[in-house]
């Protein structure tokens, strides 16, 4: 599994105060697909759940069925409100992360909780056939239906049940994924611009195999030796970590853990080697040169001989407490499988390892696997003019997916359709701090980041009027106690801190959104005027 979505959000509560009526749920077992046309579908498993009057979840009809397509089989999860009368006629569907199934059903109730979006909802999970990177191995119909064709078969499918339980097709049809999901969400968008009319993505591996081809081989070479035995170890990451906030936490205008405009930080690992002139700690510094060197490597870029930059994006500083993916043995061995069954068309050797990885010819053999994986803004016209939504949100801490992939990516979509255009559908906001899935981890501990995006989604459907800003809470994963909240701007905005009123940080009155200028912009990541 190549990336990881074990982190739930907590259960929003919803005032669902519903009388707890038995519901015919077994009638889908009769539930046979869209009639033959594309997505056969056959129900493995009906279950009938009460409604719950703590969590605020409706009584609700629990569903596993098989989608069987090309030879292929999509695992699917649904849960439908069992009352008419609980459902407000939307059809969500979430996407799954890293190679999709691996955690099994358990999986599909860890990222965003079951019907996460109150009674009000229908939540529909999503899974897959694949186990591990390996059921991918010279198997091209397992691999199209990882990269996009389960889940346009998903809301084929999803959506013909929705009318065969309630006897009236969905008025309005969501798709939320991170990750893996998020990828899918575009790839959707891109390929079946009429499966869904609003889309929440998150920190999307939107150039798959620019990732698992490049970038994870690239950091696999920096952290280990050859022998496999870890340069740096999880206190030179925690010391780099804090090097890094002394270095650039102040950016915008607070000193608070979070760096902003974290890409142009030039905070360079020389200066945390212990007994250097620049080392401010006897403890919280790197006791060689290799660490040094490593360090660099994991904040840097992959060269060949061709060129010095060969991806144009690195993880910057702040992202360190989430290197481990990475640096361990573990991260090499996924990096290892994922590229000798995932990346190429042709699967390589078992017994192929890192070492046999040629910098100057694996890089240009992605070939067609990259055009069947790959999402980018372009190609969402149809999306677009039949006035579907994005909602896009991704962090600067992340160490799996580089936000200056995505960055990059709303750059060329500028360019090719002008920045109206792009805002007009698509709304992008990178938050300082925040990791994968949806966390922040500081010394402390992993801090939560959380908001109901579909409620900002919702109303921009509405109303027509896009969010410019969304405000998120921030909580102690740990106690489960609320930390405060914060306001994000729509990108090219980023938060800066002003103070005056009371509440701090915590109270996003505080902060105003800037574009900023051109000197604090840095040279990776041009930004739109
Ligand atoms: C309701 O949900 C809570 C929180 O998840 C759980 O602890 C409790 O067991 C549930 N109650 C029932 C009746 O299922
Ligand atoms: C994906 O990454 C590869 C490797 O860096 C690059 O050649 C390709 O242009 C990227 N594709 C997109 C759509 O960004
Ligand atoms: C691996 O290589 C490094 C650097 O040469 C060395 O310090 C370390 O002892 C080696 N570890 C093992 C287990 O061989
Ligand atoms: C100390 O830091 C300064 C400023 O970042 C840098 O120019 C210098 O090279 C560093 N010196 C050492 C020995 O790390
Ligand atoms: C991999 O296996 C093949 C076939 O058994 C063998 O010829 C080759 O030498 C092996 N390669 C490595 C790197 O062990
Ligand atoms: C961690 O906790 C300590 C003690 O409460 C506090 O002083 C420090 O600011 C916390 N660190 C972060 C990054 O929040
Ligand atoms: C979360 O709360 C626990 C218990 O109060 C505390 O020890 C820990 O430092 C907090 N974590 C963070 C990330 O602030």
């Amino acid at each position: 599994m190549q990336l990881f979505l074990l982190f739930g959000y907590g259960a929003l509560a919803s005032a669902y105060t519903g009388s707890n009526v038995p519901a015919d749920c077994d009638i889908l077992y009769q539930f046979t697909g869209d009639n033959g046309l594309e997505a056969p579908t056959k129900v493995i498993k009906v279950t009938s759940v009460a409604a719950n009057a703590t969590t605020g979840v409706p009584a609700h009809c629990y569903v596993e069925a098989q989608i069987d397509s090309l030879g292929g089989t999509t695992n699917t999860v649904t849960y439908l409100p069992a009352r008419g009368e609980d459902w407000v006629g939307t059809f969500v569907s979430s996407g799954c992360g890293g190679s999709c199934g691996a955690t099994g059903l358990d999986y599909i109730y860890g990222y965003g909780s079951p019907l996460g979006y109150g009674k009000d909802a229908l939540k529909k999970g999503f899974g897959d056939t694949l186990s591990t990177w390996g059921s991918m191995r010279n198997n091209i119909v397992n691999k199209i239906n990882w990269a996009y064709l389960s889940t346009h078969l998903t809301a084929v499918s999803g959506k013909a049940m929705v009318k065969f339980y309630y006897g009236t097709p969905a008025k309005r049809s969501l798709f939320r994924g991170g990750s893996t999901g998020g990828r899918q969400a575009l790839v959707a968008a891109a390929r079946y611009p009429h499966d869904f009319d609003g889309i929440i993505t998150a920190y999307g591996a939107l150039n798959q195999t620019g990732i698992a081809g490049l970038q994870k081989v690239y950091l696999s070479e920096v952290s280990m030796y050859p022998n496999r035995t870890q340069i740096l170890s999880s206190s030179d990451i925690t010391a780099l970590n804090k090097g890094a906030l002394a270095a650039c936490d102040g950016n915008d205008g607070l000193v608070d853990g979070y760096i902003d405009l974290s890409y142009r930080c030039d905070f360079d690992p020389i200066d945390i080697l212990c007994g250097g002139d620049n080392a401010t700690s006897s403890t919280n510094c790197l006791s060689s040169m290799d660490k040094v060197t490593a360090a660099r490597g994991m904040y840097g870029y992959p060269s060949n001989s061709f060129s010095d930059k060969l991806i144009p994006v690195r993880f910057p500083p702040g992202s360190e407490l989430s290197w481990g993916m990475w640096t361990t043995k573990e991260g090499v061995d996924t990096t290892e499988s994922s590229l000798r069954n995932l990346a190429f068309q042709e699967a390589l050797p078992l017994n192929w390892t890192l070492d046999a990885y040629d910098w100057d010819y694996h890089p240009y053999q992605l070939g067609i696997m990259e055009d069947i994986y790959t999402a980018d803004f372009t190609g969402l016209r149809l999306f677009r003019e039949r006035g579907g939504k994005i909602i896009h949100y991704q962090g600067w801490a992340d160490a799996s997916v580089a936000a200056g992939w995505t960055v990059q990516l709303y750059q060329k979509a500028v360019e090719e359709i002008g920045l109206e255009r792009l805002t007009d559908f698509h709304r992008m906001f990178i938050y300082p701090g925040m990791a994968h899935i949806d966390i922040h981890r500081n010394e402390n501990g992993t801090v939560g980041w959380r908001t109901d995006y579909f409620d900002y989604l919702t109303e921009w459907l509405d109303t027509g009027v896009a969010p410019d800003m969304l405000v998120i809470e921030h909580w102690n994963m740990t106690s489960l106690e609320t930390m405060g909240k914060r306001p994000y701007f729509a990108y090219p905005k980023t938060p800066k801190y002003v103070g005056g009123k009371c509440g701090g940080p915590s109270n996003p009155a505080n902060w105003v959104g800037v574009i900023p200028d051109e000197t604090e912009r840095g040279e990776d990541y041009p930004w739109p005027n």
